[in-house]
């Protein structure tokens, strides 16, 4: 009898283990045979736009604020140093008739002075961030009016302590402006760091275009940018950066939008106008906030080539904000507008004897930049647009007829408005119509079919400026938290399903100061020394750095996963590498787990990588404290080659990346 009990116990356990092993997951079937469509390879961008610090104070590495007194209050950002009226005079002059795009300097008359007597300080964006050990570049435009005037440099904390120190003896110069540099190094690290320079001697001197660079700049280029902000974009792998903007491309009103060939060659020419977002939220005001264009377009080409993008400039249609002034130029006066475009795509394809081409050779550059598309107008919408948008597209068609343009749908996906220009542009046999959705999380799940339904034949989609709102739009109470990362996750696979359709997406905007913002959420936040990336930035870089080649179809009961049990996917191939990807979303609270049928593959690699962010808290965010709280954990995944089947148990509020390498 008891051996019979025991021979049946025997028996149900192994029966159990039998049944336990063949646990059949549902099933996702990914059909590797047949890809849909191509993935271009524009696929995943980013979008720049000098908000938030984005530019000046932030990836343009330059210290000191208002380095050539052309801001509205012409000392703002400088104070000046002295211990009584004995020591001389430092006043600010105008020369107006000689230089209309940089007029103001400073003259200093030192009387007998000498070192703490009568001094400059700039307190830089927010502080100046100074890193022990690196060396400083400073440099300055100078005319002696008379005697000689000798300069000490001093890098100091916020609480004055010296942190660095050197001294500029200007050289002769016969009344002539000339710029002379000298380099210190600091000893200390800070992040609130000032630069003061005290006059020794008696004398006259005029100064300008006061300036102050680290030496670890991107690619060490003297006067360039941020390296550590970059290499954020260049760790992305975009597919093409859009530049500059955003409403700045609108300006205020016409004579404040961006004009590019304002924006190159000397920069002490590079007329500086006032940033759209220096006033444009009461709630965020920032009155010190100006373009000085030093990172204008010739940097933003060579930026565009350093991270392997595709440049995408955006130019003004001939109207200004329709949110402000609403300016519009007059269509008999629009040529201009037209002028600058066709001059730019000269600028940076054409060849050396023409004369943009030259312009662009001179600038350092012989070799063209290789521009294949460019954006008319940024959020312009109604008739007006439209016909200063067909102005637009016939002269460039008529000398330019591959060159693709991106046309604007408007501020929203939906409405009035939308509606409007989605039909016009498609009539107009549009390259690229530009889609911006600021939205809630919850939009985003919902709209993760968006394209499904759109004409695979018609004008291709650039999804140009898109970000999940924990608040709502403009709040500033929005966070860059992981519920809203994670709809984006969502709604991605819907943008990557839909590759025959969406060409471009960018999400918006990109970095921001954590002392000198006006818009939140963003992808990058820094301060004077540090960056981090958020949880959108890992989900942006997860789908660029795991692009593919071609969509493939991926099905669950024969339909697209689009939000069935709360799991959003999407699939690709990549023929480079042989791999098939797949991106799936749980933005469920409960585990759930699949099996992913490989069909048509003959033989998977045994091992997949799997790549995994994931929060138990939707609320959960990164910051400088805790800069990957949130970001890619990569673990190796068996495939079982006999049956090509993967297993995913997917945790709960969690995105997945799997790269199955065929053999
Ligand atoms: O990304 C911030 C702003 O949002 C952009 O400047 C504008 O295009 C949009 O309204």
């Amino acid at each position: 009898m008891l051996k019979f009990i025991l021979f049946s116990c025997k028996k149900y356990f192994l029966l159990l283990i039998v049944i336990v092993c063949m646990q059949v997951h549902a099933q996702i079937i990914v059909k590797t045979a047949q890809p849909v469509s191509e993935i271009q390879p524009t696929m995943w961008g980013v979008f720049f736009e000098d908000i938030n610090m984005g530019a000046d104070g932030g990836v343009y590495a330059e210290l000191v604020k208002n380095r050539s007194f052309e801001f509205f209050k012409p000392l703002m950002g400088w104070k000046i140093e002295r211990k009584s009226f004995h020591e001389g005079e430092i006043l600010v002059q105008n020369r107006q008739e000689k230089s209309t795009a940089n007029p103001r300097y400073v003259r200093v008359t030192v009387n007998n002075g000498s070192r703490g007597d009568l001094g400059l300080t700039n307190e830089g964006f927010k502080g100046m961030g100074i890193k022990k050990g690196l060396r400083y570049d400073f440099s300055v435009l100078f005319r002696k009016q008379s005697g000689d005037v000798k300069l000490h440099i001093e890098l100091v904390t916020a609480t004055g302590e010296k942190i660095g120190e050197t001294v500029l003896l200007p050289e002769a110069n016969a009344g002539t402006w000339k710029k002379q540099a000298v380099s210190l190094n600091a000893t200390a690290t800070e992040a609130k760091g000032k630069l003061t320079i005290w006059f020794e001697g008696t004398g006259i001197i005029d100064l300008d275009m006061i300036s102050l660079f680290p030496e670890d700049t991107w690619k060490k280029r003297p006067g360039g940018m941020r390296a550590d902000m970059i290499q954020m974009l260049a760790d992305m792998k975009p597919g093409f950066i859009r530049f500059p903007g955003g409403c700045i491309v609108e300006g205020f009103d016409l004579s404040q939008r961006y004009q590019w060939k304002k924006t190159i060659g000397p920069i002490e020419e590079r007329q500086l106008i006032i940033n759209r977002w220096n006033f444009e939220f009461a709630h965020r005001p920032a009155p010190d906030y100006f373009q000085t264009f030093g990172l204008g377009f010739f940097e933003y080409f060579q930026l565009a080539e350093d991270i392997g993008a595709e440049p995408l400039p955006i130019l003004n249609c001939g109207m200004a904000c329709q949110f402000n002034s609403a300016e519009v130029v007059p269509i008999d006066q629009l040529e201009p507008y037209i002028q600058d475009a066709l001059d730019l795509i000269e600028f940076a394809n054409g060849n050396t004897s023409t004369k943009w081409g030259k312009v662009r050779a001179d600038l350092g550059h012989p070799n063209p930049f290789n521009l294949k598309m460019m954006g008319i107008g940024n959020e312009n919408w109604g008739p007006q647009y439209v016909e200063r948008l067909k102005a637009f597209t016939a002269a460039i068609k008529a000398k330019y007829p591959d060159f693709k343009l991106v046309n604007s749908s408007g501020t929203d996906p939906e409405g009035e408005r939308f509606d409007y220009l989605n039909k016009e542009l498609r009539d107009m046999k549009a390259d690229i119509i530009d889609e911006h959705y600021y939205r809630t999380p919850d939009w985003f799940l919902k709209n993760a079919s968006r394209y499904d339904s759109y004409d695979r034949h018609g004008s291709k989609v650039f999804a140009g400026e898109y970000a999940a709102q924990s608040d709502r739009t403009v709040s500033v109470s929005n966070r860059n938290n992981w519920k809203c990362a994670l709809a984006e996750a969502a709604f991605m696979t819907g943008l990557e399903r839909n590759a025959a359709v969406v060409n471009m997406a960018s999400y918006a905007p990109l970095f921001a100061h954590a002392e000198g913002w006006q818009w939140t959420p963003d992808l990058i936040w820094v301060d004077n020394l540090q960056v981090y990336g958020t949880p959108n930035y890992y989900v942006q870089k997860l789908y660029a750095t795991n692009k593919g080649t071609h969509v493939l179809s991926i099905l669950e009961n024969n339909k697209t996963i689009a939000g069935q049990d709360s799991l959003y996917a999407s699939a690709a191939w990549d023929k480079t590498s042989n791999e098939i990807i797949l991106k799936i979303a749980n933005v469920s609270e409960k585990s759930q787990t699949r099996d992913f049928q490989l069909d048509g593959v003959k033989k998977p690699d045994t091992k997949a990588k799997w790549i995994l962010l994931k929060n138990d808290k939707l609320d959960a965010v990164n910051s400088f404290e805790n800069a990957v709280n949130v970001s890619p954990v990569e673990q190796t995944l068996p495939v079982d080659a006999k049956t090509k089947k993967v297993t995913l148990a997917m945790p709960p509020y969690s995105f997945s990346v799997v790269r199955i390498k065929v053999l």
